[in-house]
């Protein structure tokens, strides 16, 4: 695995900490990105570093296209190569149809769906031949409810984008999306620390309990890794059954 290097956005905390230590404890060396949790993204490289493996880190802005312009340039400057990149940062906002603004729909879109398009268009040709792109979508990217309109368009359309990018980058690069169900992070503390959601969930759930990230991280670098050889264009879905 020596210098095998895998790029993970939103590494710092949540889902994203996981597959990024996940990743270091199965041989990678990680590339993590934040936005604004710097000393998050400091802990999570000094965990990495302390497994023997390299971490760097950028800071990165997905809602912001100069934030963006500025990492890939930092990014590229660094001279790595990856051999596996997961669009893993993201937000959620629970907007009804009554308070949905232009302001939180462009924001959704561009970390959720314009920021993963962009990484993949921008660092295509710096991914390794045999590479693997996760991108982590959501099990409301499959089925719906009616509030958090623009989560949900952006996490359709990542799937979408998937399959698409799947075909164009084959055979060289493999491209898959993972959709968690209700996974314990910061994102959705509002349901699992409330007790009628958090039962909600459960109820709901075939599996019978609230998803972690460790549920989803071993998901992921099986995607990255070439006991998947023969998957691309794929939606995994990692979540209890609730999609079903
Ligand atoms: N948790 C769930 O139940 C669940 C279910 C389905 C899908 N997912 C998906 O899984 C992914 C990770 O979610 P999570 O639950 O781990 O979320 P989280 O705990 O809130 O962590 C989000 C990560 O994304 C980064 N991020 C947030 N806003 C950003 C921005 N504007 N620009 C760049 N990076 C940004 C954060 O960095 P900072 O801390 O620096 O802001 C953090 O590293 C997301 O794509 C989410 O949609 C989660």
């Amino acid at each position: 695995m020596a210098d095998k290097w895998i790029l993970v956005t939103g590494g710092s905390r949540g889902i994203g900490k996981e597959i990024a230590l996940e990743c270091s404890r199965r041989g990678y060396d990680v590339v993590l990105t934040y936005n604004s949790g710097k000393e998050e993204a400091e802990n999570a490289r000094q965990s990495i570093v302390s497994q023997g493996r390299k971490c760097e880190v950028f800071q990165m802005d997905a809602a912001d296209r100069q934030s963006y312009r500025r990492f890939i340039t930092k990014y590229l400057s660094s001279g790595i190569r990856a051999d596996g990149i997961v669009n893993n940062a993201g937000i959620y906002r629970g907007e009804t149809l009554a308070d949905a603004t232009d302001e939180i729909w462009d924001e959704v879109i561009a970390v959720n769906l314009t920021t993963p398009f962009r990484i993949i268009r921008d660092l295509r040709s710096n991914v390794n031949e045999g590479g693997s792109i996760v991108n982590i979508s959501s099990v409301y990217g499959i089925r719906s409810d009616p509030w958090g309109y623009a989560y949900q368009a952006s996490k359709s359309g990542l799937i979408h984008l998937t399959r698409a990018l799947a075909k164009e980058f084959a055979p060289k690069i493999r491209v898959n999306c993972v959709a968690p169900g209700f996974i314990r992070t910061d994102m959705n503390s509002d349901g699992w620390t409330d007790e009628k959601f958090k039962s909600h969930v459960i109820r709901n759930t075939p599996l019978k309990r609230w998803g972690e990230a460790e549920d989803i991280a071993p998901v992921v670098c099986f995607l990255l890794s070439g006991d998947s050889r023969f998957i691309t264009g794929a939606t995994i879905s990692v979540d209890g059954g609730i999609g079903l």
